[in-house]
């Protein structure tokens, strides 16, 4: 992905808007599973909004609660040429050209550059995040004098002085535990959060290559660095090459240590090395999880872009953590987990990347502690996952936000937003029917469906007058309303949760016995609570209009006002700031797809009619461009379920771009990862109509207009296939 010009990349420092640059950082995030960082500049610029985000380093702090925290900086190099320092505001751009390359995972930039003095360089610069040694980052700069001769210096550095940005004002969570040199050519700097008391440990090495150079210490409190000085001819280059190595005190006893060891591995081995390491680890990822569409670029490549997005933050070697809404490229969200992992991002590597998938079912795993707390709290049984998830699994969504027009409102969604645990559930189930990864469902997957339903069994209600049972006050997935009863995807897939649990344990009987008693024993299911379970699921209300084919989102939806969303077009804020808060809570609007997912979720229970129904109902009311992100790709697949394949590749571009156009305006916050989830299950589910079936998997191709051909691979049941459509 190519940015050709330095206005287009640096806007801000041009006289245009801020937040252009900042979403390009986001774009232009580099990572590897453990980490992530933002594209900003090594030289910085003031307004950067500068971060490296590592998985699992969680901090509290008064008012913002826990965050992801800003790690320090390992970017920082200063490149004086004679005397000037090198910046993209002084003196003249006279070439720029800035890529990221999504096969290799690297990040390079070219500039030539004249300094006010009438120097010009020409400078190269590349950096990956290692993805064969997680804590591993390289940076190099090549710097070749073209039309002066010389003495060049570049000072190389860590920075541990960064903040969290809130709406509180910048947040530092950072206690300084050391700094200092290794030696003339590196450095160290190791620090604390001041809450959870997690360490981090950073050390960096610079060594120039083509020129005699000398090496001195140069660092400031909180800013360890080394420079180097050397002398270039005209017409002649040098390359630096800055190693840094990273550990937290969640891998290492002594992430100090642990640091230095590493940067000394690293340093033997050397740059080209490194990088062929890291590209061949990329070059296996890609092997099994790319997407080739042939006769539509602009979709070919806003498709790759959100899987390496999806690639770069899901964890390789860690089961605790799991990926951030925002991934590990922004500070929106705070570095918490919502459903966007289990039911957006999750299928994409449950059916290319399983042990990534497995790694993050292992998360929620690990968090059933927190959602037995978090059940146990409000008065209920077995496990209620949180809305909003970090290191514990404990409820870390905000109690209070801003409303649309910067009042102060009350968030309900950790405390309402339960379909979670049926979602959670729902994905380790898929997990195992695509994986067929028994040892995993005995050992983890069962206990999760078994723990979601005992929370259902405790939390519905039995309506004697009707014979039913039912769930009140919740928040669907649909945001824009809230305290609502019977809401037909939060009971349905209560429902579905029972249902599986139920098979779980039959299977587990069979196939496991001593985990089935074990498990039974633990949780105390006795046969005549299964029979109740049996019973909730049997008698579950879920909305459903025979005639109609209708579904209702919740009781009472239909009586809303209704609002034809035509009228406020076009509009560039979401329907929620239009209406306001309490307006939109009394319409027919919708935030993001609700019955849709549903029907898209339990498709198999749901015949053509009842989509195309509620399809043809709820699609025109729901807030596509400005509600929640996460829909569009969803609408794809529906479309293509109805066989409105205009729609579908309307909503799967407006998913697929949502990051590289950044219409919302909110890119600058990190990327939308449910929504590129769903660019990969709007390809696989929507266009190729791949589903796993008894019989196996099986296609129902329906390409938009003008792609030839679409390519992927899937393991199905540890069998690898490759999915080959071609078009009209
Ligand atoms: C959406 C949720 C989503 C969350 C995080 C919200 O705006 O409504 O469905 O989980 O953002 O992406």
């Amino acid at each position: 992905f190519k940015q050709k010009t330095a206005y287009e990349i640096m806007p801000s420092l041009v006289g245009s808007e801020m937040c252009i640059r900042d979403r390009m950082e986001t774009v232009f995030t580099i990572g590897n599973g453990y980490l992530g960082t933002r594209g900003t500049f090594e030289e910085g610029y003031p307004g950067d909004l500068q971060a490296t985000l590592v998985h699992g380093l969680y901090d509290d702090a008064p008012l913002v609660h826990t965050e992801l925290v800003n790690a320090p900086d390992w970017l920082p190099i200063e490149l004086f040429v004679a005397g000037e320092r090198f910046s993209l505001v002084e003196g003249q751009v006279l070439d720029y050209e800035r890529w990221l390359d999504l096969r290799r995972g690297v990040l390079g930039r070219r500039v030539r550059w004249r300094s006010p003095k009438g120097r010009t360089v020409e400078i190269f610069v590349e950096r990956f995040a290692s993805l064969a040694d997680e804590h591993v980052l390289a940076i190099r700069c090549r710097v070749r004098a073209l039309d002066f001769e010389g003495q060049v210096e570049l000072r190389a550095g860590l920075n541990g002085d960064v903040k969290n940005p809130s709406p509180f004002g910048p947040v530092r969570h950072w206690q300084l535990v050391g700094q200092g040199d290794l030696g003339p050519q590196a450095c160290f700097l190791h620090v604390r959060t001041a809450g959870t008391g997690m360490e981090l440990a950073e050390a960096m090495r610079l060594e120039v290559e083509g020129a005699e150079a000398s090496y001195s210490p140069r660092g400031d409190e909180w800013r360890p660095a080394v420079a180097a000085r050397f002398r270039l001819g005209r017409g002649k280059e040098a390359t630096a090459v800055k190693l840094v190595s990273v550990y937290t005190s969640r891998e290492a006893e002594d992430p100090a240590r642990a640091a230095r060891e590493k940067l000394e591995e690293a340093a033997s081995k050397g740059y080209r090395a490194l990088r062929a390491k890291h590209e061949a680890e990329w070059a296996r990822y890609w092997q099994a999880s790319d997407v080739v569409i042939e006769g539509d670029d602009e979709a070919q490549l806003a498709v790759r872009f959100n899987l390496y997005h999806i690639l770069i933050a899901a964890p390789r070697h860690d089961e605790r953590v799991s990926i951030p809404a925002k991934t590990l490229s922004g500070f929106g969200y705070r570095g918490h987990i919502f459903w966007d992992t289990d039911i957006f991002i999750l299928p994409f590597l449950t059916y290319t990347q399983p042990h990534l998938a497995r790694n993050l079912l292992l998360y929620r795993y690990h968090t059933l502690p927190g959602a037995r707390k978090k059940a146990r709290e409000a008065g209920y049984r077995g496990a209620m996952y949180a809305w909003e998830s970090a290191l514990t699994g404990e409820e870390v969504t905000p109690r209070w936000g801003y409303g649309p027009k910067g009042e102060i409102v009350r968030i309900w969604c950790g405390d309402l937003q339960q379909h979670i645990s049926a979602d959670v559930a729902y994905a380790v189930w898929q997990y195992w029917q695509v994986t067929g990864d028994d040892e995993f469902f005995a050992d983890y997957g069962a206990e999760m469906l078994l723990e979601t339903a005992a929370f259902w069994e405790s939390r519905v209600e039995y309506n004697a007058q009707r014979g039913r049972y039912e769930i009140k006050g919740v928040i669907g997935p649909d945001e824009y309303h809230e305290h609502v009863d019977n809401n037909a995807f939060t009971n349905r897939m209560a429902r579905w949760n029972l249902e599986a649990a139920l098979k779980a344990l039959a299977w587990l009987r069979e196939f496991h016995p001593r985990r089935a008693s074990e498990l039974a024993e633990g949780l105390d299911l006795s046969e005549e609570r299964l029979a109740h379970w049996a019973d909730i699921a049997a008698r579950m209300y879920v909305p459903y209009d025979p005639e109609t084919g209708l579904i209702e989102q919740f009781d009472g939806f239909f009586e809303l006002e209704d609002v034809n969303l035509e009228d406020y077009g076009p509009r560039h804020r979401s329907m929620e700031a239009v209406l306001g808060l309490e307006k939109i809570r009394r319409c027919q609007v919708l935030k993001q797809p609700d019955v849709l997912m549903l029907l898209y979720l339990l498709g198999d229970e749901y015949d053509e009619r009842t989509k195309r129904a509620n399809w043809d109902y709820y699609e025109p009311r729901t807030d596509h461009t400005y509600g929640s992100s996460v829909g569009p790709a969803i609408h794809a697949i529906m479309g293509c379920e109805v066989g409105d394949l205009e729609a579908a590749y309307e909503h799967f571009m407006r998913a697929a771009l949502v990051d590289l156009r950044d219409p919302r305006g909110n890119t600058a916050d990190g990327i939308h990862a449910a929504s590129a989830g769903g660019v990969w299950q709007a390809v696989a589910f929507g266009f190729a109509g791949l589903k796993p079936t008894p019989q196996g998997l099986i296609t129902r191709p329906r390409l938009p207009p003008g792609w030839r051909r679409l390519r992927f691979k899937v393991i199905y049941r540890g069998k690898p296939l490759e999915i080959d459509v071609g078009g009209s």
